[in-house]
């Protein structure tokens, strides 16, 4: 069953709304809100597939989870040394955040475990998480090419000062979860400031961590505090689909409230903001320990820009949209220093230069990063998602200001991170019809 989205050029774009909850948030409540003692509340939560691989997977270790609705779950924790052996591999889907994180958590675990993935996640790069992981003195084994399943024996952990040779939360995460059952004090150090998400939690939760200019260093504990009552905010990489699409519709106007801010999530905002974009935040506030708020985003011309450096993890899902954005405006945009997104859910580089050329866009790769020249009229014509949730979004809304109708092929992937989200689209006025073929 293949499913397509339809879209047609948009006259007007307007509306107030909220997007889905954060999905690296929504996945760290489940497993961190597993490892306390006492009951989490976790509102918002994203109900999108690589989400619910986590709740499955943490459900198989043993964690009592309560689904109230698709959004709204209870998580009665089971304590740092209450999780049980899974009787099966662990299945991760597509998810790279369930299986990193995952494989953190575990390699503190006194049993053995397999975790698996889909065709897609068994292509992807594991060995960022292994290295560190065996430093700290647990037995973990991958398939050729480092690349899942992952076989893990954990077991008595010790502390390392690790330096990440790529900016990654997922890394970085998985690290500071051994962390807390290793002997003595787990650093990490990262190349430039990724999503610090877990920091976040961990903190709240009563955990010993400390964040330095320069590393964030945690230690084992007895005990962590449940999340209580805790509201995820709305997903920033979410919302970055509709504040371009609002950004280059003439006219428009869009209001998406509590959408989370994280710093290490914003680089978009920062990026846009530079290229001429009219973005307003409407308020502020903190939910779940995350800035977030009611950001306004009207229309406006573009610039071109050069991207690169620290900027990159801080928008590391955000470049196939940054590329859309940038077709519409006047100038280059360069991106550079982003090999990484080569590992990503496609290799993003190819997939976006083949899929946005169809569409008429000048984009030329570079071995880290693409050149994009602007500004070009899209035209409409049949693209292909490769299976990339966020190269489906982005290529549907070039499809809104491109001539003609646009077919984006295969975009059952969405539901990886925007479940609903040509719903959103239609509420805002545009035109996105969801066709399947069986
Ligand atoms: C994530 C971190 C990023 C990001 C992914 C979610 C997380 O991956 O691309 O969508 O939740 O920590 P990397 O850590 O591999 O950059």
């Amino acid at each position: 069953m293949a499913q397509h989205l339809i879209i047609r050029p948009v006259a007007r774009l307007c509306g107030t709304l909220r997007v889905p909850g954060d999905k690296s948030i929504s996945h760290r409540a489940l497993m961190l809100g597993t490892l306390a003692e006492g009951v989490s509340t976790v509102r918002g939560f994203l109900p999108a597939r690589g989400c619910r691989a986590t709740l499955a997977c943490m459900r198989a270790l043993g964690a009592e989870i309560h689904e109230r609705s698709s959004t709204e779950l209870t998580v009665r924790g089971r304590g740092l040394h209450g999780l049980a052996g899974p009787a099966a591999p662990l299945d991760c889907g597509g998810s790279g955040t369930t299986m990193r994180l995952l494989a953190g958590l575990l390699a503190g675990q006194g049993f053995p475990v397999v975790l698996t993935g889909n065709a897609q996640l068994s292509g992807r790069p594991m060995g960022r998480v292994a290295e560190p992981l065996r430093r700290m003195g647990a037995d973990v084994r991958l398939a050729e090419g480092d690349r899942p399943p992952i076989e893990l024996r954990g077991g008595a952990l010790h502390g390392i000062d690790y330096t990440l040779p790529v900016a990654s939360a997922q890394v970085k995460s998985a690290v500071l979860l051994a962390g807390l059952f290793a002997r003595g004090v787990t650093a990490v150090r990262e190349p430039a400031f990724s999503r610090d998400h877990t920091e976040r939690m961990l903190r709240q939760m009563g955990a010993p961590l400390e964040v330095h200019p320069d590393r964030v260093e945690v230690r084992a504990v007895e005990r962590l505090e449940p999340l209580g009552e805790y509201a995820v905010p709305g997903d920033l990489s979410s919302a970055a689909f509709l504040i371009v699409a609002a950004t280059l519709v003439p006219g428009a106007e869009i209001v998406i409230t509590g959408v989370g801010a994280n710093p290490g999530r914003a680089g978009l905002l920062d990026v846009l903001a530079s290229m001429g974009a009219d973005l307003a935040w409407l308020s502020r506030a903190e939910t779940g320990g995350e800035p977030a708020g009611d950001l306004r985003v009207r229309a406006s011309g573009l610039a071109g820009v050069r991207i690169g450096g620290a900027f990159v993890p801080r928008m590391i899902d955000e470049f196939p949209i940054l590329a859309v954005a940038a077709t519409q405006a006047d100038g280059v945009t360069e991106v550079r220093d982003a090999v990484e997104l080569r590992v990503k859910e496609s290799d993003r580089i190819d997939t976006l230069v083949a899929e946005l050329r169809k569409l008429g866009a000048r984009i030329e790769p570079r071995a880290d990063g693409f050149d994009v020249e602007g500004p070009v009229r899209l035209r409409g014509d049949v693209v292909d998602s490769h299976g990339d949730h966020r190269l489906a979004m982005a290529l549907a809304v070039a499809g809104l200001v491109a001539e003609g109708q646009t077919v984006v092929e295969d975009t059952g992937c969405i539901a990886d991170s925007f479940p609903g989200f040509a719903e959103v689209l239609g509420r805002l006025g545009a035109r996105a019809d969801e066709d399947v073929n069986t």
